[in-house]
């Protein structure tokens, strides 16, 4: 049995918006100020974030090989990156889709594994995942078959209808039967290709991996994750995840 990664790394990352700073970019012809360069090319004290996350993965002994799916236009450059930080023997750069699932999708046709072995799919966008965690997960999908990170709600929780005058609540869901899903999200292989294949002949598309699974009936475990571990989205986060690096010294 083999460890394979996907990392999904070809989102536009509108959300980080223009306010970013350029001097936060990976390469000079990344991005102007007009043009934001996506959050996975950004850098964490100087390295770029895809690269803290291909590390992470890197650290794991079990791990075979990490697919990481990019834009087309920028196969070219990302592969001089994993040449540039050495992480050629452990990485392999493919060209994604226009979603998330798409991305993934073509990472996994990429894949050469067997049925039993065990892929897991992590966002380029958490660097901040640690090792141990990425273990424990492994431990769970060889346990269960389909497990993901996830950390407990801390607030409460409203189910709302949206308005022309805004949200208005319509009922609190019990917090304590809520998880918010993180990533990495590990399948064996053979499982992660039947939900892939069963979503895309019903046009089902999902925000993450579980979801396919979900839907296809398939039992998904829950390993206990971390807030460190989430997905820098908007501006400050940058600070946040600096602020954390800095902490663990990585
Ligand atoms: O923006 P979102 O939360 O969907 O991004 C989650 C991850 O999926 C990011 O690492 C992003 O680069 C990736 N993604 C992708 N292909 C897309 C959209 C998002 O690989 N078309």
């Amino acid at each position: 049995m083999q460890v394979y990664v996907i990392i999904p790394a070809a989102g536009l990352g509108t959300r980080m918006s223009a306010s970013v700073p350029v001097a936060l970019n990976a390469t000079p012809n990344a991005a102007s100020s007009s043009t934001p360069a996506p959050k996975q090319f950004l850098q964490l004290r100087g390295i770029p974030i895809l690269v803290h996350t291909l590390r992470a993965f890197a650290a794991v002994a079990t791990v075979q090989r990490i697919h990481v799916a990019v834009r087309a236009h920028e196969i070219d450059r990302v592969q001089a990156q994993v040449h540039e930080y050495a992480l050629d023997t452990r990485a392999t750069v493919v060209a994604g889709g226009d979603t998330r699932q798409e991305s993934v999708g073509a990472a996994l046709r990429s894949l050469r594994a067997s049925d039993d072995d065990i892929v897991l799919v992590h966002d380029a966008v958490r660097p901040l995942i640690d090792p141990a965690t990425i273990e424990r997960t492994i431990e769970a999908v060889i346990k269960h078959g389909a497990a993901i990170v996830g950390v407990p709600a801390i607030d409460t929780i409203k189910q709302v209808e949206r308005t022309a005058e805004g949200a208005i609540i319509g009922t609190t869901i019990p917090r304590e039967r809520i998880v918010l899903a993180q990533t990495p999200q590990g399948f064996r292989c053979d499982l992660l290709r039947r939900i892939f294949r069963e979503a895309e002949a019903d046009g089902f598309l999902g925000t993450d991996e579980a979801s396919l699974a979900e839907r296809a009936g398939v039992p998904v475990a829950v390993v206990l994750g971390s807030p460190r571990n989430f997905k820098i989205t908007q501006p400050g986060d940058l600070e946040l995840a600096e602020f954390y690096l800095q902490q663990s010294k990585r």
